[in-house]
Parts: C-alpha cells; structure tokens; sequence
C-alpha cells in the first residue's frame, strides 16, 4: 500500500494518532457562526425537505452502527427528532413502516459494505430520501445515495476502524446541531454547540497523551479471556465499540452493556479474571455509574475506568484509571474513546495479534 506509516510500528496506531487532524478535518468548513449552525455542500435536499424531516432511520454495520447510535442520541437530544438505528442487515429484510418524511442516513466508512447498500437500495426504491455519511469518496454507497456528507478522514487501512469511528461521531454532532437549530434550538445554545467542537481536537489530542499509561495497564491485563465495558447514556455506544475494538484485534471475548444493565446478566462473569473497562466521566449518571462500579468490586472483579482529569473519586474504588480532558456530554464518546483504542491495540500486541490484519476479518464486507 501505498501510505506511509510516518514511523508508526501499524497503521491502526498511525490512525488512532491522526485523530485531532482528522476530527478538525470532519467539522471543516462546516460550522457557521453567523447562524450558530452546521453546513453541508452535499444534501441535495431543498430547505422545505429538510424542515419537514419528521423521523430518522440511521443504518450501518460494525463500528459505524455504534457511530449511529452515537448520533442517535444527539440527534434525540439536541433536534428533539426521533432516530432508529437499524443493523443494515435487519433494515432490509425488516420492512418497518416509514413515511415520507422519514430520512434514512447510511453510515459507512468504506461506502461498499453490502448489506448497508442493499438497506439503501430498499430504501430509495420505497421512495424514501437515503443520505450517505462515507469517508472513501466515489465509493458505490456514496454515489447511489441522493445526497451525503463525507468525513474527511483520509484512507483508513487498520481493519479495526479508529478515525473514520471519531470523524462519524463529529458528523453525526454536526447534523443534531444542524436539525437542533432547524427547530427549537437557540442562537445561543447552538453557538455554545460549536465553541464546544472547536475544542475537540484539543481535547482528542490530550487523550493521545494516556498511551503509555494504556499501554501499563494492558500488561497487566492482557492474559485475560474475559472483559465487560460499561458505560451509560453517551457512552453506552462508546462501551460497544471499545469491546468491538478488543474482540476485532486481541480475540478475548468483550461485552459491551448499559453499566446498569450489567446486573441482569452480565455480572454473573464476574470474578477476579473478568476486568470491567467502565467509562465514567462526570455527567448525569456518574453518581449511578458509581453504584455499579461498587457492585463489581463486590463481587472480586478488576476494574479499569475512564474518568475526567480533576476526577478522584473513581480512584478509590477501581483498580486502575484513565483521565481524559472533560467535555460536554454528547462529545464524551469521541475523547473516550481514544484510551479504549489505545488499551485494546496493546492488549493486542502484548498478546502477539496482528493488530492491522485481524484474523477471519475484512476492512469491507462485500458479501451478504
Ligand atoms: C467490517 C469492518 C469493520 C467495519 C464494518 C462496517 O466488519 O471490519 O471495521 O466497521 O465492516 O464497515 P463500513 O465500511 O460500512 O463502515
């Protein structure tokens, strides 16, 4: 291939790295302080379609589902407007009832994933306007949907995706934004939205700086077999993805959960071999994530948290913890996931995996 490595050891290091860039990348040229507002050049809807969007179907497969469900919960939150998310492979075959006024979004970062294009065939044919959210421009997903946002996130070869991951994030906010602001969202808390992005990749470039201390805290664990990830709210999706990274490069069996769902069925594999990754910034449910941090410390399970730097509360209750810079809320699953990157590339490496070229893995998934 082609790209250079720049002296990284893999490429999926090189593109955890790559991150600040490319999530400046992913909002460049699309925020618009005037308005307090997003802009896209590529939805090729008229302004009439757009304030008329009355639901939202967002579709995709592996790590760009959970980007979506990401999205979901801003686009919930910030534009009051209802989301589903929707495994490509069930969409298709599912036939949900939709209206008119329903906007699909593909997420996908290679645009040929075969089941997220035969979910968007389905849907243009039942008459429904389909936009793609894809990093690799021209790709077949791209060019079939009737309009789209790319992310800018330059060639991603790491089979486990890292920054196409973090650029979907940073898109899916630029659209709760946009549709926040196409309805009750005001001048000010839109302005306050934007403000809040142009820090990102400041803050992502902080996260960057846990690697060494990832990288202890993967020795200690990576003989492993067995990891739950938990989280809540925002980073519920984001405990998904970091049991996916782990699962795709390290093979050790990860569960993501809801933190609070973990005791209807989860904790009964807790013991002193099972770590618990929790991601436990401050936020709403911090005080409930807490609880359920107790429950397994009572119950002999290791724990590993993500917490917010000025955090110290966490501390004395895990075994080990990971500070990252606090941001707002619904941007807690971009910086967070940094160090998750990160714990699961070493675990990998100190377990001997090929982390670039996982086995029985394909960075695009061409058959159904
Ligand atoms: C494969 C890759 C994953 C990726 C998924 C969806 O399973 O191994 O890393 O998340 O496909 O790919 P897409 O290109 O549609 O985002």
């Amino acid at each position: 291939t082609e790209v250079d490595l720049n002296g990284f050891p893999h490429y999926m290091l090189k593109e955890i790295y790559e991150q600040p860039e490319t999530v400046r990348n992913a909002m460049r040229g699309r925020l618009d302080k005037d308005s307090a507002t997003a802009v896209f050049g590529g939805l090729n809807l008229t302004p009439n379609q757009l304030q008329s969007v009355k639901r939202m179907v967002l579709t995709a497969c592996g790590t760009s589902w959970h980007a979506a469900l990401v999205g979901e919960y801003m686009i919930e939150t910030l534009a009051r407007i209802p989301v589903e998310v929707e495994y490509a492979s069930e969409l298709r075959y599912r036939n949900p009832p939709l209206d008119d006024q329903t906007l699909l979004f593909a997420l996908t970062q290679s645009g040929e994933t075969i089941d997220t294009l035969a979910a968007l065939r389905e849907m243009k044919r039942k008459g429904h306007p389909t936009m793609s959210i894809c990093n690799v421009v021209g790709s077949t997903i791209a060019r079939e949907a009737d309009g789209g946002i790319y992310l800018h996130a330059g060639q991603e070869i790491g089979v486990a995706s890292t920054k196409a991951f973090t650029a979907q994030c940073v898109v899916m906010s630029l659209l709760a934004l946009y549709f926040g602001r196409l309805h009750h969202l005001s001048y000010e808390s839109g302005l306050r939205i934007i403000e809040e992005l142009e820090r990102l990749p400041d803050q992502v470039e902080r996260a960057l700086e846990t690697n060494s201390h990832a990288r202890r805290i993967a020795e200690k664990y990576a003989n492993c077999n067995n990891f739950l990830y938990l989280g809540r709210q925002y980073n519920f999706p984001t405990a998904l993805e970091g049991a996916l990274k782990l699962k795709e490069i390290s093979y050790i069996h990860a569960e993501g959960y809801p933190a609070a769902e973990m005791k209807h069925g989860p904790i009964a594999l807790v013991d002193e071999n099972t770590p618990s990754v929790f991601i436990v910034p401050q936020g709403a449910v911090y005080d409930k994530v807490l609880a359920n941090i107790e429950e397994i410390k009572a119950r002999r399970g290791p724990v590993i948290a993500i917490v917010d730097d000025d955090d110290s509360r966490v501390a004395e209750l895990a075994d080990d913890v990971i500070h990252i810079p606090p941001v707002t809320d619904f941007l807690q699953p971009i910086v967070a996931s940094v160090p998750l990157q990160l714990l699961a590339y070493h675990i990998a490496i100190a377990r001997g995996c090929d982390v670039d070229k996982p086995r029985n893995l394909a960075k695009s998934v061409t058959v159904e």
